[in-house]
């Protein structure tokens, strides 16, 4: 079972590519529709994955990981939880909030300079190591193994300037009054520094790898950022 709120290559793989060349068919249901509990408790007692985007692209609805897995886990323990997080790498941890296995196209954000195709499966050491497996595993045998080239770029400097970005989108977000947490405005400047300092997002609160920035350091600009 999967959202109908999918990236469009993930919902043409569901709905076409994978009935035709393995049988494994979807059923397609709208978890942000009025409907949905019910859909979703008709749609999983067939079902093996239960499969979503944390936000969706395009429409960008944000979906209630933790009701999702419990609806899941209340039908069968056996139906794995998969959560495309490609789009909320900074703050959302679907795997904290319910998820069993998580995916990451790290072309997008994580990446952030459009120079690599890449992706991420996050989960259990067996299911990665089966899919890695010699003989039967899919990664090893139908080609996504990462070109070592472009996981050497990953590893070193994408993973630096990541550090960077997200330090910067925090202080962004403090200025323009908005909390991660929250992701949405403070309606005062009261109520906003009253919720960043809460929330730790303040610039001279923030911290990274020893790395501190004094309150009144100058906001870098986006030509900076990238
Ligand atoms: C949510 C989501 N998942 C997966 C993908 C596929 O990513 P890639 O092009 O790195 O294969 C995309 C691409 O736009 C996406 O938006």
């Amino acid at each position: 079972m999967a959202s109908s709120h999918l990236y469009g290559g993930t919902f043409a793989l569901l709905s076409h590519f994978l009935p035709r060349t393995c049988g494994i068919t979807t059923t397609f249901v709208d978890i942000f529709g009025e409907d949905a509990e019910a859909e979703i408790r008709a749609a999983l007692p067939t079902a093996r994955v239960l499969y979503l985007e944390s936000i969706s692209n395009p429409t960008l609805s944000v979906a209630d990981i933790p009701r999702l897995s419990a609806i899941a886990r209340e039908v069968s323990e056996a139906i794995a939880v998969v959560v495309d997080n490609t789009f909320a790498p900074l703050i959302l941890s679907p795997a904290r909030l319910g998820a069993d296995v998580v995916v990451h196209s790290i072309s997008k954000y994580i990446s952030g300079g459009a120079d690599v195709i890449a992706g991420a499966v996050c989960g259990p050491a067996a299911l990665i190591d089966s899919m890695m497996g010699l003989q039967q595993g899919a990664l090893m045998l139908l080609g996504p193994t990462m070109n070592p080239n472009v996981a050497f770029g990953i590893s070193g400097s994408t993973v630096r300037a990541l550090i960077l970005r997200v330090v910067i989108s925090r202080l962004r977000l403090g200025e323009f009054g908005c909390c991660s947490c929250e992701l949405r405005p403070c309606t005062t400047s009261a109520a906003r520094s009253s919720a960043c300092s809460k929330n730790s997002l303040s610039p001279s609160n923030l911290r990274l790898s020893g790395m501190t920035r004094p309150a009144s350091a100058s906001m870098p600009s986006a030509e900076t950022m990238t």
